[in-house]
C-alpha cells in the first residue's frame, strides 16, 4: 500500500445553535469555504490537483442533504472532475471521513483527497426533520432510539459517575477553552464569513456577511454555578446544558495526498493516520463507547497511552467523558487530554467533530511538539470510534 500523508488540517469556529453567528449561514456555504480555504493554503497546491471528497454528516438531509459531498466541490469552484461523497456514521462521521479519503490515497484509488466534516444543528437539528423509527422494532428494543441526554443519564446512574464530578469537569472544560482563545492557541482556526439577511424598508432582505473569529459558546463558569442548572433530560437527573456538548454548526478538513505526490509537487506532510477502528457497545449508554475503541486503535497500531502525547476525547457529555478517563486510567494524563477544552465549551457540532477534533489534534500536537495524538468520540446508537495519527 502506498505512503498517505494530511498536508491540510483546518476547521471554521463552533457557533452555538440556533442563538449562535452561524445560524443564518447554511452548511453549503460553511463546508465549500474551508474546503477552498485548505486548497489555497496549501503551497503548490491547485483544486485540479483534487480527485475526491469525502463528507461526513450525521443528518445529510434538506440544506445537507443531495449528496453535500459533491455540492460542496462545486461551490467551492473545484472543476467538475472532482467527484465527492456524503458519508453518515453520525458523531463519528467527521472521522470516518477521513479515514475513507486516507484509504483511497493508500489503495491509490486516488490521489489527493479531501476528508471532513459539517453540521449546522441550526439548519438540521437533531434527530433530523423526520424521524420514522421501524415501529415494531421500537416497541421490542426501545433502547435504539432513546435520545442521547439520556444515554448519559444512564452512564452516570450505572457507572456512579457524580453531578459535582461533571460540573468540575464541565467547568475545567470551559476554563481551558477561555484560556486558549485567549492565548490566541486555537491555531487551527480559520476566520470564516457567515450571513445575516437583514429586512429592507420595503420588505425584501438584503444578505450580509461579517466574519466570525472565535467559538462562539465558550463561557466561563465555576463549578458553583453549574450546580445550580437545572437537569436537561430527566427530572432528577445529573445531566444539564452546563455538563453537557452544546449543540453547535461548523466545518472541518484534512487534505491527503500520496507521497508520490507530496514528493512531485513539493506538498509538506504534516502528519498521517496510523490506524482507525470503530466498536458496538449498548446504545442506552453508547457514551462508553471510547473505552473500548481507544484499547482496540492502540493494539491496532502496536502502541500505548503512554505514547499519546495529546489525547482529543469528545466530550458529548461529561458523564461518559469521565467514565472512560476512569475505565482506562487515564487520571495520569489529564495533561494530555483536550489541553484546550471541548465540547462542553467548544460544541459537538456532531458529523463535522471528527474533522473538527483531527485539525485540533494536529495543531494541539504542533504546539507541543509531540508524535503521537489520539481522537476518540461515543458514537449515537451505541458505538465507539479512534484513531491515532502520528505527527511528522
Ligand atoms: C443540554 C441541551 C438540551 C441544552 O440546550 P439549550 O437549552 O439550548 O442550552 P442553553 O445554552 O440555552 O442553556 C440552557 C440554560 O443553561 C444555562 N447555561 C448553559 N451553559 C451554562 C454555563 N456554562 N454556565 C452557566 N449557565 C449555563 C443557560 O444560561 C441557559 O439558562 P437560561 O435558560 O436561563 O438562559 C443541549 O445543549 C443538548 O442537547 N446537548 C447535547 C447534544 C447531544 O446530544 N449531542 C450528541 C451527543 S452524542
Amino acid at each position: 500500500m502506498r505512503d498517505a500523508y494530511i498536508v491540510q488540517s483546518i476547521r471554521t469556529p463552533g457557533c452555538k445553535q440556533n442563538k449562535g453567528l452561524f445560524n443564518q449561514t447554511r452548511p453549503e456555504e460553511l463546508i465549500s469555504f474551508i474546503m477552498k480555504t485548505a486548497v489555497e493554503r496549501t503551497p503548490n497546491l491547485t483544486p485540479d490537483h483534487i480527485d475526491d471528497v469525502m463528507l461526513g454528516c450525521a443528518f445529510p438531509e434538506a440544506e445537507q442533504g443531495l449528496n453535500l459531498g459533491r455540492v460542496a466541490a462545486k461551490m467551492a469552484g473545484f472543476p467538475d472532475k472532482v467527484s465527492g461523497a456524503t458519508v453518515n456514521r453520525f458523531c463519528a462521521s467527521g472521522l470516518e471521513a477521513i479515514a475513507l479519503a486516507f484509504m483511497r490515497v493508500r489503495m491509490g484509488w486516488s490521489d489527493i483527497t479531501i476528508g471532513g466534516g459539517v453540521e449546522s444543528m441550526s439548519f438540521v437539528p437533531m434527530p433530523g426533520n423526520m424521524p420514522r423509527p421501524h415501529p415494531e422494532y421500537a416497541r421490542t428494543n426501545p433502547e435504539m432510539y432513546v435520545s442521547m441526554g439520556i444515554t448519559a443519564e444512564n452512564v452516570a446512574a450505572r457507572y456512579n459517575i457524580s453531578r459535582e464530578d461533571q460540573d468540575n469537569f464541565a467547568a475545567d472544560s470551559q476554563a481551558k477553552a477561555a484560556n486558549a482563545r485567549d492565548n490566541g492557541l486555537f491555531t487551527e482556526i480559520i476566520p470564516t464569513p457567515a450571513y445575516k439577511y437583514v429586512k429592507q424598508a420595503d420588505g425584501t432582505y438584503t444578505k450580509e456577511q461579517f466574519m466570525v473569529e472565535h467559538d462562539d459558546g465558550i463561557r466561563v463558569s465555576t463549578a458553583e454555578g453549574l450546580g445550580k442548572l437545572r437537569p436537561a433530560f430527566s427530572a432528577g437527573g445529573v445531566v444539564t446544558a452546563g455538563n453537557s456538548s452544546q449543540t453547535t454548526d461548523g466545518a472541518a478538513v484534512s487534505i491527503i495526498a500520496s507521497k508520490e505526490k507530496c514528493d512531485a509537487l513539493g506538498l509538506k506532510p504534516m502528519a498521517k493516520l496510523v490506524a482507525y477502528t470503530t466498536i458496538g457497545c449498548k446504545s442506552d449508554e453508547m457514551g462508553v463507547g471510547p473505552r473500548y475503541a481507544i484499547p482496540k486503535v492502540l493494539a491496532q497500531a502496536g502502541l500505548t497511552i503512554a505514547d499519546m502525547d495529546i489525547i482529543e476525547l469528545n466530550e458529548a457529555f461529561a458523564s461518559q467523558a469521565l467514565y472512560c478517563i476512569r475505565e482506562l486510567k487515564l487520571e495520569p494524563y489529564m495533561d494530555k487530554i483536550n489541553i484546550h477544552g471541548g465540547a462542553i465549551a467548544l460544541g459537538h457540532p456532531l458529523g463535522c467533530t471528527g474533522a473538527k477534533l483531527t485539525a485540533t489534534c494536529l495543531a494541539n500536537l504542533k504546539e507541543v511538539n509531540g508524535r503521537y495524538g489520539i481522537v476518540s468520540m461515543c458514537v449515537g446508537g451505541g458505538m465507539g470510534a479512534a484513531a491515532i495519527f502520528e505527527r511528522l
